[in-house]
Order: C-alpha cells, then structure tokens, then sequence
C-alpha cells in the first residue's frame, strides 16, 4: 500500500455558470513525480488553489497528508513548498535578499537559503538584484522560494511558461533532480504533454475541469489502440485476407498496418503464414503519447 501525499474526493469549483473544476479524484502518491496535464482553462491552477486552499472549492475535499486543507490549513502548509502560475519576488531586492525575507518568515538557519540557491544554481547570482535576472532565472528563484524550508511536497504550476527552449531545459532537468534531492513528492502541471512525458512518472489528464487519465506513463502509452506494421506478399491478396478476418487494415508504402485495441501479433503472424503468404516483417509500432492524448482529449484546445 503507497501512502498518498494528495488526495481529492469529488473536488469541484464552480465560478458562476462555468464548472471550472469537477468532481475531480486525484491522487498523489508519496515519492511522485506527478505530471498534471491540461490545455488552457482546463482547470490546472484553479485545483491547485484548492488544494492550498487558497480558493474554496465549491464541492468536494482535498487531503494532503491525509487531512482536510480546510480543516489543518497551517499545520499541512509548512510541508508544502509552491509556485502557483508566476513566481513572486522584489525586484529591487537581490535573489539572497528575497530568500532572506522567507527565511525569517519560516524562522530557518542561514544554511537554508544556500541550500535553495545551490540546488536551483543561482549560487553565482545570489547576490544580483531580481530585476537583472533573466526569466529562467526568475523561475527559478521562484522554485527556491517553494524550496525553503524542510518541504514534503512541492506544487509548482507550469514552471516553464514562457521560457525559451534552453531554459524549458534547464528548468526540467532541475525539476527532475528534485525528488532525489530533497526527498519531496512533486506535483508540476504543464499544458505540453511533452514536457510532462520527458519529468512526470505518474500523469493527470485534466480536460475541461475533469479528470480523463490519471494512472503511470507506461499505463498511459498502453491507452488506446495498437499498431501492427506487416510486410507480405502477395501484398494485395494479403491485405484482402486480413480485412476477412475481420481487421481495420490500412495499406500505406508497400505496408500493412493494422489497428485494434487488442492484437494478438503470433496470432495474426500464424494466420498468414498458414494462408501461405511470405511475411517478411510484423512488428508493433510504439504509439506516439500524442496520439493518445489527442484520441482522449479530442485536441488540446478543448
Ligand atoms: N476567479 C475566477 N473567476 C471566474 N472564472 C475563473 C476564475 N479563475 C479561473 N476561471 C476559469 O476557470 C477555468 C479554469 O481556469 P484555470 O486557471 O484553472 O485553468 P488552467 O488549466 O490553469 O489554465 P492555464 O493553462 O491557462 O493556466 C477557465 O475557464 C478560467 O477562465
Ligand atoms: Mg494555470
């Protein structure tokens, strides 16, 4: 039994007409790395509020080590470090300087705050002001800022909005470390499920305010329909066997490609062969995740 670090129970948010958030069930096991998945508005940052409660939702309970936000609202924040939507600093104020103010808000050593700059690497920078900083770096003050502090889980939403491709890099590979590093379960939700497939380990699918997938990235890439590719011959005869038998079959360059959510590939491989067609090739294609997550979602834009 895997002991859950967040849990929801028909979580729901609603803004007037619009059902932002519905009834949704996540569930966040402790040592995660939680990849929260959804298009513009899907209703990423408006759950995320909830579950720090700094949005009440209009339905539901959301836990976090087991207990109610609503209910424990201090006790569970000290475990959390997060960055919801933009991070927040001064300008003015140098990255150790803005690091200093958390310090003495949470009453930690000196040694914290060199202990968050080293991870996210602005050691060097510490002691520039903000307002030099580039937005990669600014980001990653901002994940200092949730790192401050012995956190538990650490909740960033869409750390990489806006970066550019080096920075999305730099970012995600720093955010991939950080379970090992400090030990934390880490929730981040992006709108690219790329950037999700190369960080998460356990994926949500949120689409317009529900919950469509939430399971391990293998368990997603199992989703949806498989792919055979078969070269044989004769190719035309072979094909007009296949859709016989009852397959969704596709010619495309000189190749067979069959569909199904289920194939059994020695069961169509000795069906062939026993036909007396020369199968020189049958192998499974690796399903694009995009594929999946379009075939789920009907297209990111909603
Ligand atoms: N305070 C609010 N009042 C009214 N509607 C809101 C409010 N906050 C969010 N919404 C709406 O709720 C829906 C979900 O918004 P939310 O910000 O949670 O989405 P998101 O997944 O974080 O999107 P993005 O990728 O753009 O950040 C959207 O339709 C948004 O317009
Ligand atoms: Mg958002």
């Amino acid at each position: 039994m895997s002991e859950l670090v967040i849990e929801t129970k028909g979580l729901t948010k609603e803004f007037g007409s619009l059902t932002a958030v519905k009834d949704l069930n996540l569930k966040v096991k402790k040592g995660a790395l939680y990849g929260f998945l959804g298009a513009n508005g899907a209703g990423k940052s408006t759950t995320i509020r909830m579950l720090l409660d700094l949005v009440k939702p209009t339905r539901g309970n959301a836990y976090l080590f087991n207990k109610d936000i609503r209910y424990h609202r201090k006790e569970i924040l000290r475990k959390v470090g997060a960055m919801v939507e933009s991070p927040s600093y001064y300008e003015n104020l140098t990255a150790y300087e803005n690091l200093e103010i958390i310090r003495r808000i949470l009453k930690l050593e000196r040694k914290e705050i060199d202990k968050a700059l080293e991870i996210v690497n602005l050691s060097k920078w510490k002691d520039k002001r903000v307002k030099t900083f580039s937005l990669g770096m600014k980001q990653r003050l901002g994940i200092a800022q949730a790192l401050m502090g012995d956190r538990e889980l650490l909740i960033l939403d869409e750390p990489t909005n806006g970066l550019d491709p080096a920075g999305v890099r730099e970012i995600r590979n720093l955010i991939i470390s950080l379970p090992e590093i400090t030990g934390a379960t880490v929730l981040i939700s992006s709108h690219i499920l790329s950037e999700i497939e190369l960080i998460a380990d356990h994926v949500g699918i949120i689409h317009n305010g529900k919950l469509l997938f939430q399971g391990t990235l293998e368990e997603l890439k199992e989703m949806g329909n498989r792919e055979i590719a078969i070269k044989a011959q004769p190719l035309l005869e072979a094909e007009k066997f296949l859709r016989n038998k009852g397959y969704d079959v596709e010619m495309r360059e000189g190749r067979l490609y069959i569909t199904a959510e289920r194939i059994n590939i020695e069961e169509v491989n000795r069906e062939m062969v026993l036909e007396g067609f020369g199968v020189s090739h049958l192998s499974e294609n690796k399903k694009k995740l995009e594929e999946v997550f379009l075939q789920m979602t009907g297209g990111i834009e909603g």
